[in-house]
């Protein structure tokens, strides 16, 4: 089975002033997901938005919203971001005691619910945690801040995991990818194994319908 690919806008480096019309530009590009940073201030060194920003995208397009929570005790806001319309929520590992209880009560809403791991971070927790989840997010930046290097020993890691998933016949969940994806490396991050694809600079700087329509041209090029 092949994964399709996904991609993923990262509102961060869109207008805030004016995001409804940045929303309708992913629509119009036909980006398949919205992607939501959530920051707090503590896990990472940048605060963003929250809840009530969620709440005010989620009227305004039909597109899911996934939302990746770089937040300290995300237990406790589960609730809140499913309220304000959350499709997907994503935690860090390297902010959870009771991995398994916060991911189940992600599920229990009947959302899609995901690790995510920060660019060292080691995949044994993705090993253990696979079953759980229905997609998984490798960093290929330090989270905090849109408009970074990709980290280019992800590529290594995603095929690793690729491969765990593949062999424990785990094709059904989704490989994201964070940070630094732009036209001109989507295509090698495919062919590690990713179809998730989130891009914030990669998207918003310059024209935001070609870019999204280039990202995904390059990419489907990689699909093995
Ligand atoms: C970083 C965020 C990313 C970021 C990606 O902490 O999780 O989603 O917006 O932005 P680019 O594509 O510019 O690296
Ligand atoms: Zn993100």
């Amino acid at each position: 089975m092949k994964r399709q690919i996904k991609i993923a806008p990262s509102l961060l480096s869109a207008n805030f002033a004016n995001l409804a019309d940045d929303v309708k530009k992913c629509e119009k590009g036909g980006a398949d997901i919205l992607h939501c940073d959530i920051m707090d201030g503590h896990f990472v060194p940048n605060i963003t938005i929250g809840p009530l920003i969620v709440r005010a995208i989620k009227p305004i397009t039909k597109l899911p919203l996934n939302c990746h929570l770089m937040i300290e005790e995300p237990e406790k806001y589960i609730d809140e971001f499913v309220n304000a319309g959350a499709d997907y929520i994503s935690i860090h590992v390297e902010c959870q005691k009771h991995l398994h209880r916060t991911l189940s009560l992600i599920k229990s809403y009947n959302i899609k619910a995901g690790i995510a791991l920060n660019p060292l971070t080691p995949l044994d927790y993705a090993f253990d945690a696979a079953e759980y989840c229905d997609f998984i997010l490798l960093m290929s930046v330090n989270p905090g801040f849109g408009g970074q290097k990709f980290i280019k020993s992800t590529l290594k890691k995603c095929e690793t995991l690729t491969n765990f998933l593949n062999k424990n016949k785990l094709e059904h969940i989704d490989i994201e990818v964070d940070g630094g994806i732009k036209i001109d490396n989507v295509a090698d991050i495919v062919s590690a194994g990713a179809n998730m694809l989130v891009s914030g600079s990669g998207v918003f700087e310059g024209d935001v319908i070609s870019n999204i329509k280039q990202l995904r041209a390059n990419a489907e090029t990689a699909v093995k």
